[in-house]
């Protein structure tokens, strides 16, 4: 299919990069009295891959940017279709006020091998982070994390042991809307990949 030339309007200098994943940020510093409590970051990336890598921007009026300062670490919980509801509401209350892994009916569970972050149960992966370093940008602190382990729910494995990341249901995030990841396009380098590998991975030009 030939894609279609646009003419374009300007709306100004923003951050209209999309789309992009929202995530359930884990946390908890016992020591100072926080719970364990779970931010919405919509905010998250991708930084590096040797050692993995990656980043969260975080406005510092929030309860978890004061507990990851603390502790320096977190967990970043993937969210799919079944947890959309209850990542909103981890957007729009403050530990401050509530308990959200008890109002949502979430369980908090050791994330390996983080000594305090919790991690949670009903996501169907998630990171274990520690912090490396933090840039305070403006509105929000960068906070750039190496990835010490990863988790997969067992149910998304195959009996071979890939990983069918389709059945997760993952949200994505477009300007102030959630969807789930629409229809399978093709897969890395499928745009220069022989007959024989389109044909292996369910897909002919
Ligand atoms: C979809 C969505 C994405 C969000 N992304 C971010 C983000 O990237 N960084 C941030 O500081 N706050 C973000 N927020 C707002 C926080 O999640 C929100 O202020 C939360 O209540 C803070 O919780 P806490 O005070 O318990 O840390 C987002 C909210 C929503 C609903």
């Amino acid at each position: 299919m030939d894609a279609k030339q646009n003419t374009f309007r300007q709306i100004g200098p923003t951050t209209y990069l999309s789309p992009i994943p929202t995530v359930l940020l884990g946390c908890a510093d016992p020591q100072r009295g926080h719970r364990p409590n779970l931010i919405t970051i919509a905010w998250a990336g991708v930084v590096n891959s040797k050692p993995p890598m990656i980043s969260v921007s975080i406005r510092k009026s929030r309860l978890s940017h004061e507990i990851i300062l603390g502790t320096g670490e977190f967990t970043l919980n993937l969210i799919g279709r079944e947890l959309c509801e209850k990542m909103d509401y981890c957007g729009v209350k403050s530990g401050r006020e509530v308990d959200k892994f008890a109002e949502l009916g979430l369980t908090p569970i050791q994330a390996d091998p983080l000594s305090i972050a919790p991690a949670v149960a009903q996501a169907p992966a998630f990171l274990s982070c520690k912090v490396v370093k933090v840039l305070e940008l403006g509105s929000h602190d960068l906070f750039i994390a190496e990835v010490l382990q990863t988790h997969v729910a067992d149910r998304f494995f195959t009996e071979t042991g890939s990983i069918r990341e389709e059945d997760m249901e993952l949200i994505s995030y477009v300007h102030g809307k959630y969807h789930t990841v629409g229809d399978f396009q093709g897969f890395f380098g499928y745009s220069v990949a022989s007959e024989e590998a389109l044909e292996r991975r369910g897909m002919k030009k």
